[in-house]
């Protein structure tokens, strides 16, 4: 059987209305919040003061993904915030591994994002260190782009990896998830989904969130 639980990104959401759009999504199995500093990626977004706020103020696991540059120095501020989990992209790390067991022993879940690009293979020796792992299904930056197939074999290889460490590391995928694209990433192996503009476009975002999630299972 399956596993599969539905981050909705808040990057999709009202930014005037916080906490009311996290009621909306009150049957996700935790929020996902991007954080961008216009260096890794072309956007600006929230830093610090925000997810503290919104660590405070969810009653879900927040899960934090870090586009941004120089992640070895600002990640563990963000652990320290009491957060669920801190996912750093590989590409910004200069010591993923340091990075990794910081993240740890400040009392968060460590995750490694790759970009579209960034092949898998180098860092399976290190999967160990990771509770999860983040493939990108779109270059990183900005909501409502279109999944990008090309990530499906990597999404395979990530999943055969992760069987054969023994470990129980979660497989996150990001960018273009909807009802259109949830199933396959699930059967190449993903068990986390983050859907932002298909949540938060939806009339009833906490029942789109259950559509998600049963398609992801293989239901209809
Ligand atoms: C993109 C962000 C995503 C984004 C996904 O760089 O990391 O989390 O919000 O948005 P959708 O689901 O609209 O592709
Ligand atoms: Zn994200």
């Amino acid at each position: 059987m399956r596993n599969a639980r539905i981050h909705p990104s808040i990057l999709s959401a009202d930014f005037a209305n916080l906490a009311s759009e996290l009621e909306r999504i009150h049957t996700a199995d935790g929020v996902h919040v991007d954080v961008m500093d216009n260096h890794f990626v072309p956007n600006l977004t929230l830093g610090l003061p925000v997810v503290e706020a919104l660590q405070k103020a969810s009653k879900l696991p927040i899960d934090v993904h870090l586009m941004i540059e120089n992640a070895d120095r600002w990640a563990p501020e963000y652990a320290q915030l009491g957060v669920d989990s801190v996912t750093f992209h590989v590409e910004a790390s200069a010591a993923p591994i340091r990075l990794a067991r910081e993240l740890r022993s400040a009392g968060a879940k460590a995750a490694m994002a790759l970009r579209p690009a960034t092949p898998i293979e180098p860092y399976l020796d290190m999967l160990g260190e990771l509770d999860m792992v983040l493939l990108m299904t779109v270059e990183p930056g900005f909501g409502g782009q279109k999944f990008l197939d090309l990530v499906l074999p990597k999404i395979q290889r990530a999943r055969a990896a992760i069987e054969g460490s023994g470990k129980p590391i979660a497989l996150q995928v990001d960018g273009g998830i909807s009802r259109d694209t949830i199933l396959r990433a699930a059967e190449a192996g993903a068990d986390v989904f983050v859907a932002g503009s298909a949540v938060y476009s939806a009339p009833e975002p906490s029942v789109e969130v259950d559509v998600l999630r049963n398609l992801a299972l293989g239901g209809h």
